[in-house]
C-alpha cells in the first residue's frame, strides 16, 4: 500500500516550509552560520520532539527556524522539500511561509523571499512541480505587524498568489486581521487561514465570512458544528487537514480518532497534508498511510482525496 499511496499523484496546500526543516539540515545551517543550538546532536532534537498542544510545538519550531539566516539558507530549506514532493509524486504544491519570523530576527524579507522563490523557479524547471507561495501572517501578533508585513511584500506581489494566518489560534481569532486581509484581497491576493485547528467551530465562520478565505487550513472542528458542516459541503469549501500534526499536537488523542473519513464520506472537500513534516513524523505518503493503518482507508478513498487535493489547487 505504501508505493501505491507514493505513486499517486497528489498535491500538498498545507505546508509551512519552516516546518519542513530537517534535523540534519538544520545541525548543517547552524554550523555553516556559527550558531549554537541548544541540543547536542540530532538525537537530542529529535528527542524534544514530544508535543502536549500547539504552543509546545510552535516554541520549538521557532527556535529551530533561527538557524535560517541566508537566501542560500532559505533556498536549501525549499530545496530539500522539493526533492521530497518528486519521491512522494506530490505534482503540485502551494507552501507557506512566516517572513515575521525571520523579519523578527533581523534577516531581511528578501533573503528569505528569493531564496524560496529561487528554489520553486529550480522545481518547476527541473522537477516538474508546479506551485504557488503563500504569505502567511502570525496571528498571536498584532495586526499592525501584519499591515507591516504586506507592505513590505508588495513590490514582490508576483512571487506568491495567497495570504494566510497562523501560529497560536485560540485567543487570536481571524476577526483581529479583517482589515489585513481586506488589503491583501484588494491587491488580488486570494486568502486562507488556519481555523479550527485548536480553536472553536465560530473561528471557522469568521475566517470564511470576514477574512473571505478560498480555503481552510485544518478546519477539523467544524465537525461539532452541523449548519458549519452543511455550509461546507453546500459550498464545496477545501479543508487542508493534517493527520499526523493532529495527533502529534493532540487535536485528537489517537489515529483511530481521526474524523477526516467521516468528513470525507459525509461529502466534504477533505484533503491530505503534512503541515510540518520535519516535526510531525512524515510527509504526505506517510499521513495518507497512517489514515490506511488506523482508520483502513482504502484505495477508493485515497483516490478521492487525492483528487480532492487536485481540485483545490488555487495557484496556476
Ligand atoms: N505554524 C506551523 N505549523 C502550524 C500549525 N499547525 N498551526 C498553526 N501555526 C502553525
Ligand atoms: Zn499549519
Amino acid at each position: 500500500m505504501r508505493d501505491w499511496l507514493n505513486n499517486l499523484p497528489k498535491a500538498e496546500l498545507h505546508l509551512h516550509l519552516e516546518g519542513s526543516l530537517e534535523p540534519e539540515l538544520m545541525f548543517r545551517l547552524a554550523e555553516r552560520n556559527k550558531i549554537v543550538l541548544p541540543w547536542r546532536d540530532v538525537e537530542a532534537l529529535r528527542s524534544a520532539y514530544d508535543f502536549n498542544n500547539l504552543q509546545e510545538f510552535l516554541d520549538l519550531y521557532y527556535a529551530g527556524a533561527d538557524v535560517l539566516r541566508t537566501e542560500q539558507d532559505f533556498y536549501d530549506l525549499t530545496w530539500a522539500y522539493l526533492q521530497k514532493c518528486e519521491e512522494q509524486n506530490v505534482v503540485h504544491t502551494e507552501p507557506f511561509f512566516d517572513p515575521q519570523t525571520h523579519t523578527a530576527r533581523g534577516v531581511p524579507f528578501e533573503a528569505a523571499l528569493e531564496g524560496i522563490s529561487a528554489a520553486l523557479a529550480d522545481g518547476r524547471e527541473l522537477l516538474g512541480i508546479s506551485s504557488g507561495l503563500i504569505l502567511s501572517f502570525l496571528r498571536h501578533l498584532p495586526e499592525e505587524d501584519a499591515f507591516k508585513t504586506l507592505e513590505q511584500a508588495l513590490p514582490y506581489r508576483d512571487a506568491f498568489f495567497a495570504v494566510g494566518l497562523d501560529s497560536s489560534e485560540v485567543g487570536h481569532p481571524p476577526s483581529k486581521f479583517q482589515r489585513v486581509f481586506d488589503k491583501a484581497r484588494g491587491e488580488g491576493l486570494l486568502a486562507v487561514a488556519h481555523a479550527g485547528e485548536e480553536g472553536p467551530p465560530e473561528y471557522i465562520w469568521e475566517a470564511l465570512d470576514l477574512l473571505k478565505v478560498s480555503r481552510i487550513d485544518h478546519g477539523v472542528r467544524a465537525a461539532e458544528d452541523p449548519r458549519l458542516i452543511a455550509r461546507l459541503i453546500e459550498e464545496q469549501i477545501p479543508l487542508t487537514v493534517c493527520p499526523l500534526s493532529n495527533t502529534r499536537l493532540k487535536v485528537f488523542g489517537h489515529m483511530r480518532e481521526h474524523n477526516i473519513l467521516q468528513l470525507l464520506e459525509q461529502g466534504v472537500k477533505v484533503t491530505v497534508n503534512s503541515d510540518d513534516p520535519a516535526y510531525f513524523g512524515g510527509y504526505v505518503t506517510e499521513n495518507f498511510l497512517a489514515l490506511h493503518e488506523h482508520l483502513g482507508m482504502d484505495e477508493a478513498q485515497a483516490r478521492r482525496l487525492a483528487q480532492n487535493s487536485l481540485d483545490a489547487r488555487l495557484a496556476f
